[in-house]
């Protein structure tokens, strides 16, 4: 491919800093219930479903304007994996839910996106390729409001009609088929900048034989893991312009092509209880970035201020 476009821009509302500010309170508040019921936890994506131990490699290879912030020289990285269920309750594995597939990189130097110095690479990653909303104000409405009574969601339906179509689109994501975190394929869904480029992220599952059978999503990937590693190519597709890539709609699914910029290689293992522990209490943030990584879009300014407020609560590690 040709070297990609660096012509893409942030637009940033001039009304943002409050309104994501309130959206994280509304997310704390439902956070604060959700654990008196089920003990100390995430706003969304409470369930964890496994934790794993893995490794990135990052290949000698690549195109010069692929060699970027993680993927600048090849090298080894070890990394700790959260596998979830997307809901702010723990629901069994059987009930329709967004499937979370998040990364922390390890052993990573350099500035961060927050400002200081990096200690590690944060993907959070989904089954969808494109988010539920353009933007996190009726996302979080949604949620927010849903974690509250079904009735509830309903009155402020009909006193907001616009969310109906948000609602839509949420049915339609829970209504696709999950095979597995082995056999699916994970997204960024929204972009982080990429060196002076800017990407979406796609984790491929490279392991055959989906276990559509399965309703024990740990179970799935320790039976595999117990006789297999399980490989993802690390995938990212390059902004090309505001038509087919859009920085500030995360409704929109890209019309790019992927490329390939790392492997990550879960090992042979067993389910590990402390372990779980650790990483359930741990930080998984998009902005837990090397500087040239930092998340890019309306969504992901959002989720800068709501992960922050729902990990001060949960009092994460
Ligand atoms: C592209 C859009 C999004 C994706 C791909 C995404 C994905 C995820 C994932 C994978 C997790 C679990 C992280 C972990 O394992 O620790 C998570 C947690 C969470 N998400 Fe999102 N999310 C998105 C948008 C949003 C938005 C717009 C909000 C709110 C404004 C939000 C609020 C939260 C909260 C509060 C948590 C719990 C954070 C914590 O306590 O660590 N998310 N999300």
């Amino acid at each position: 491919m040709s070297v990609p476009s660096v012509g893409w821009r942030e637009v940033v509302g001039a009304d943002e800093e409050d309104r994501h500010r309130r959206q994280a309170e509304g997310f704390v508040a439902m956070q604060a219930r959700k654990s008196e019921k089920f003990g100390n936890g995430r706003a969304l994506h409470r369930k964890q479903v496994a934790a794993l131990r893995a490794t990135l490699t990052v290949p000698g290879d690549l195109p010069e304007y692929a060699r970027q912030g993680l993927f600048r020289v090849p090298d080894k990285y070890d990394v700790w994996v959260r596998l979830s269920n997307g809901g702010f309750n723990r629901a069994a594995d059987a009930v329709p839910d967004i499937r979370g597939f998040s990364l922390k990189v390890l052993g990573v130097s350099g500035p961060s996106a927050l400002g200081g110095e990096a200690v590690s690479q944060d993907f959070a990653l989904i089954n969808h390729e494109k988010f539920s909303s353009p933007t996190s104000e009726d996302f979080s409405k949604v949620v927010t409001t849903a974690g509250q009574t079904p009735g509830r969601l309903l009155l402020s339906v009909v006193k907001e009609p616009r969310l109906i179509p948000r609602l839509k689109a949420v049915a339609t994501a829970l209504k696709e088929p999950f095979s597995g975190f082995a056999t699916q394929d994970f997204f960024s869904a929204a972009p982080i900048s990429y060196g002076p480029y800017a990407v979406r992220v796609r984790l491929r599952a490279l392991a055959g034989y989906p276990n559509p059978g399965a309703v024990d999503w740990a179970a799935d990937v320790y039976d595999r893991l117990a006789t297999d590693p399980l490989d993802y190519d690390v995938q990212v597709q390059f902004f090309a312009d505001e038509q087919r890539t859009p920085i500030e709609d995360a409704s929109v699914t890209w019309d790019a092509p992927y490329e390939t910029v790392a492997r990550l290689t879960v090992g042979r293992q067993k389910p590990d209880e402390a372990f779980a522990e650790e990483v359930d209490a741990a930080v998984f943030d998009p902005w837990n970035a090397k500087a040239e990584h930092r998340p890019l879009g309306e969504v992901m300014r959002a989720r800068k201020v709501a992960y922050f407020a729902s990990q001060q609560q949960r009092n994460a590690t």
